[in-house]
């Protein structure tokens, strides 16, 4: 365990070599180092993230009362100019106002059901975003599946991307129950359809969205990876043909010690540590990433039309310690609006991916492709409650908290009502 997480800054690497020095006798060490390397796979399989950055949050719990409530009057608003993204959260007492429950939608993977792994507390699946001067219309699966009909969706990214494609499954699943038509043996690559919409639903894996294989030192895996970046990941693009709306996202795996490479050559690394290779940092593998997947899209021409909408970076909320340290996320209470510290790395990688579709946005809409934000950084750093925290239902891992991924329901599914919102706004088309 010290091991994966050490990789993340170089005072880690001390502590883990400290560590190390003193546990004794090299029987114990190999035997220990067989138990990291077994855990650390379990924790590879289960919750593929290295949420090593511990998110330092303001220590004082949040008030008791929101100060927006549901019932206030509404502001004049023009619909089609509100910015959806600054908002915050308001209570829904109503209990009708779930989209569903863990009996209503059947795909909810055990690990997001929250409830189901002994959750006491509900109040976190009652809150709805609330942007400052409209009001986000609630999720409507009529109108979603009409949008849709007949097109192909992919979420493309890690397993957040996932998180928010099985949000969206149950969001759906009071209009229709989709089929699984393709699932890898990894089940890192999923195909969803819906037969009476012909709605065909893509989950695609692509921690870098460039092409990235892992480290391999003396035969074992590192947790760290070569990124090529200019070399893009085939198994999101060989789709991209057949895809009418693509979902990016991506972030979390940029925090592993990663070396970056360009034409074959390397030129620079993320937390290698390593005497003259310079660490070039999170952000700038990050930047060039999202900027080779977008001049991919844009230089596409079996591609052209296709809509592209960027999720912004979602922050793991670790707290009293990183993942490994027995950090958890054990709030029960938001975040108002003004407790969010922004301005640290999350917030930098959000700025990096909102600059990337702009510039993207400038040479595509010459060629039919639309890029469009779905900016959720902020509105997410308000919900530290809406983490599985200790109840993601891991045998292997009792003790570790899962403060990345989001319950089911749960916050994350106002995603899907943003989701919704934009494709209702920028192709009225389809109204
Ligand atoms: C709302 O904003 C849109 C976009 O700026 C504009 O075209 C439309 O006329 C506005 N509608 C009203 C009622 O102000
Ligand atoms: C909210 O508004 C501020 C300025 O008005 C802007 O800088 C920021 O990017 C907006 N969006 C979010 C999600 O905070
Ligand atoms: C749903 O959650 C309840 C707790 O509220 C739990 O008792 C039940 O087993 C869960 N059911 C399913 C099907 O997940
Ligand atoms: C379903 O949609 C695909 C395009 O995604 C189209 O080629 C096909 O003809 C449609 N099938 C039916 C039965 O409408
Ligand atoms: C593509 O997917 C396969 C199957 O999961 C995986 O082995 C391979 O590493 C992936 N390619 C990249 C570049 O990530
Ligand atoms: C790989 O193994 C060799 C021989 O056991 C050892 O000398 C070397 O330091 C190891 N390399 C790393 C990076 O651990
Ligand atoms: C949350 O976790 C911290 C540290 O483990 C602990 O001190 C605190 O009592 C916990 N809070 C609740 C409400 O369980």
């Amino acid at each position: 365990m010290d091991w994966c997480s050490s990789v993340q800054t170089r005072k880690n690497i001390h502590n883990y070599h400290f560590k190390i020095l003193n546990l004794g006798s090299p029987g114990f060490l190999l035997l220990y180092s067989l138990f990291l390397t077994l855990i650390f796979s379990f924790y590879m399989l289960h919750f593929p993230f290295s949420p090593i950055l511990t998110f330092t949050i303001k220590e004082h719990s949040a008030p008791h009362t929101n100060p927006l409530h549901i019932n206030q009057p509404q502001l004049d608003y023009n619909m089609s100019e509100c910015d959806l993204f600054n908002g915050t959260w308001v209570l829904e007492e109503n209990d009708d106002s779930l989209y569903y429950t863990n009996f209503s939608c059947p795909t909810i993977p055990n690990s997001k059901n929250c409830l189901l792994n002994g959750r006491p507390d509900e109040e976190f699946m009652h809150w709805r975003w609330k942007p400052d001067h409209c009001t986000l219309p609630r999720f409507n699966a009529k109108i979603f599946l009409t949008i849709v009909k007949g097109k192909t969706m992919a979420f493309i990214g890690d397993s957040l991307a996932r998180n928010h494609m099985e949000s969206l499954l149950c969001l759906l699943s009071s209009e229709e129950s989709p089929t699984v038509i393709y699932k890898d043996a990894e089940d890192k690559f999923r195909t969803w359809l819906f037969p009476r919409h012909n709605f065909t639903l893509m989950v695609l894996r692509a921690e870098f969205l460039v092409f990235a294989t892992e480290r391999v030192i003396n035969g074992s895996f590192t947790g760290g990876f070569d990124l090529h970046l200019d070399k893009l990941n085939g198994n999101w693009t060989q789709h991209l043909p057949n895809i009418d709306y693509a979902i990016f996202s991506d972030g979390h795996w940029f925090l592993r010690p990663n070396y970056l490479y360009e034409n074959g050559n390397l030129i620079g690394c993320v937390y290698c540590g390593e005497p003259g290779v310079q660490d070039l940092g999170p952000g700038y593998a990050i930047r060039r990433a999202f900027q080779a997947a977008f001049k991919y899209i844009n230089e596409c021409e079996a591609c052209s039309g296709v809509i592209v909408l960027l999720r912004t970076f979602s922050a793991g909320q670790f707290e009293h310690g990183a993942w490994n340290e027995g950090g958890n996320c054990n709030r029960t209470r938001l975040f108002a609006r003004e407790e969010v510290k922004i301005g640290d790395q999350d917030w930098k990688f959000r700025s990096i991916q909102i600059e990337e579709i702009k510039r993207a946005r400038k040479y595509g809409q010459n060629i039919g492709n639309m890029f469009e934000l779905v900016d959720v950084t902020r509105a997410m750093l308000m919900r530290p409650d809406g983490h599985p925290g200790e109840y993601w239902g891991n045998k292997w891992m009792k003790g570790f908290s899962d403060c990345i991924h989001w319950c089911l329901p749960g916050p994350i599914d106002a995603w899907n009502e943003l989701l919704l919102e934009i494709l209702r706004r920028k192709f009225p088309t389809f109204h």
